[in-house]
């Protein structure tokens, strides 16, 4: 079996997966979404100080888990040590990767680093032991730091077909929470928000809407939300005029939201119908990945999509839409099964839009 450790963000989380059949033997995370909501952010140095306490402590709850299958020698099935170590965040990614290092080394176990990014398209395939598509798999991967569709043929080939020009989707439910003052992580708390309001929709526009590239953009759509919120809340240049509260502030954030919301995901949608209208012919299924694919209005439209273009969608189960470290293991059983290791001085590489999975794969179908 392998460790798998997975700590790019501010989720701390460990995973034992089985080597022969892919099957996910133990999972442990711990989140830190209470000691980041008051910033509505990430604060990188919390971050990182919560990954070095969580760490060890879910690596003895692990140990616990080990005992109880070879008490005398908990550590012995273990035959690689796996981190996600790019991208994402440098200060919390290197506390992934001295564990990581110091229990490859101190058990002489390889050590295998692999791209976050392709981890959360193999939370499709946790405990199932094939992950080959013969048809070919489109996947739209909507999370807090990105927002692509990539075309995956198999383990070796995956493609970056599109991706955000600003902001990522779930950063721009994050920033409209924060710009609302509801906290942190901003996504499940817009969408439950956005589904109080059931009547009419603020005017929101749809990004990048005449524009046929197949690209993402949502700096545009926040700043439209920054604008309502002035508008209503009767703010000028020269300073508040009017003061929303109680239930009436509540309504607003609710219509707020769901205008925000209808709006994102329009974009999301039209994107995807330009993908498979162009791309249709080479994916006989789609999946949807990252944190933000636990959006039930999302996910709604996008069943809609495949089943007009005749399209399998398939979906990882919500408790591994965020992240974690069992997508990372089942993505390391196809790399331990191609010797696919990596030199103990391989280090980590922090977000780069540009370069983020272009190291890992190619561009276009
Ligand atoms: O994949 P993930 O856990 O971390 C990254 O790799 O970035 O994704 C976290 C992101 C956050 O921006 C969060 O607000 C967003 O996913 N998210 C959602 C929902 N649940 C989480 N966005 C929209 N709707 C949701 N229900
Ligand atoms: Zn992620």
């Amino acid at each position: 079996m392998i460790l798998s450790i997975e700590s790019s963000c501010d989720d701390s989380s460990l995973a034992l997966t089985r080597l022969a059949d892919c099957k996910l033997l133990f999972h442990t995370k711990l989140s830190q979404d209470s000691h980041h909501s008051p910033f509505g952010g990430v604060v990188p140095e919390i971050a990182s100080r919560l990954h070095a306490e969580n760490l060890p402590l879910l690596l003895s709850k692990l140990t616990d888990f080990l005992r109880t299958l070879t008490p005398s020698a908990p550590l012995s099935p273990l035959k690689a040590i796996v981190i996600a170590n790019r991208p994402g965040l440098s200060v919390t990614l290197s506390e992934g990767m001295c564990m990581a290092n110091a229990l490859a080394l101190s058990l002489n176990l390889p050590l295998i680093c692999l791209n976050h990014l392709k981890g959360h398209i193999y939370s499709l395939f946790i405990d199932t032991p094939h992950a080959h598509i013969s048809g070919g798999l489109g996947v739209l991967l909507v999370s807090g730091g990105h927002t692509q569709i990539l075309h995956m043929r198999d383990y070796e080939h995956i493609t970056l077909v599109a991706q955000s020009l600003d902001d990522s989707f779930g950063e721009s439910f994050d920033k409209v929470a924060k710009m609302l003052s509801l906290g942190y992580p901003g996504g499940p708390i817009v969408e439950s928000y956005a589904a109080k309001h059931s009547g009419a929709l603020l005017p929101m526009p749809i990004p990048l809407l005449r524009d046929k590239r197949l690209s993402f953009s949502f700096s545009g759509l926040k700043n439209a939300v920054r604008l309502e919120i002035l508008k209503a809340q009767g703010i000028t240049e020269n300073g508040a005029q009017s003061i929303v509260e109680g239930g009436a502030l509540e309504e607003l954030r609710a219509q707020i939201c769901a205008s925000f919301q209808e709006a994102a995901c329009a974009h999301i949608l039209n994107k995807l119908r330009i993908y498979f209208e162009r791309y249709g012919a080479h994916f006989t299924h789609f999946g949807v990945v990252g944190g933000a694919s636990a959006n039930a209005f999302l996910r709604a439209k996008i069943e809609s999509l495949c089943h007009e273009f005749d399209k399998r969608l398939i979906l990882a189960p919500l408790e591994f839409c965020a992240d974690n470290a069992a997508m990372i293991g089942r993505l390391a059983c196809e790399a331990y099964a191609r010797r696919d290791f990596s030199p103990l001085n391989d280090t980590i590489s922090p977000k780069s839009l540009a370069e983020d999975f272009l190291r890992d794969c190619g561009v276009g179908i």
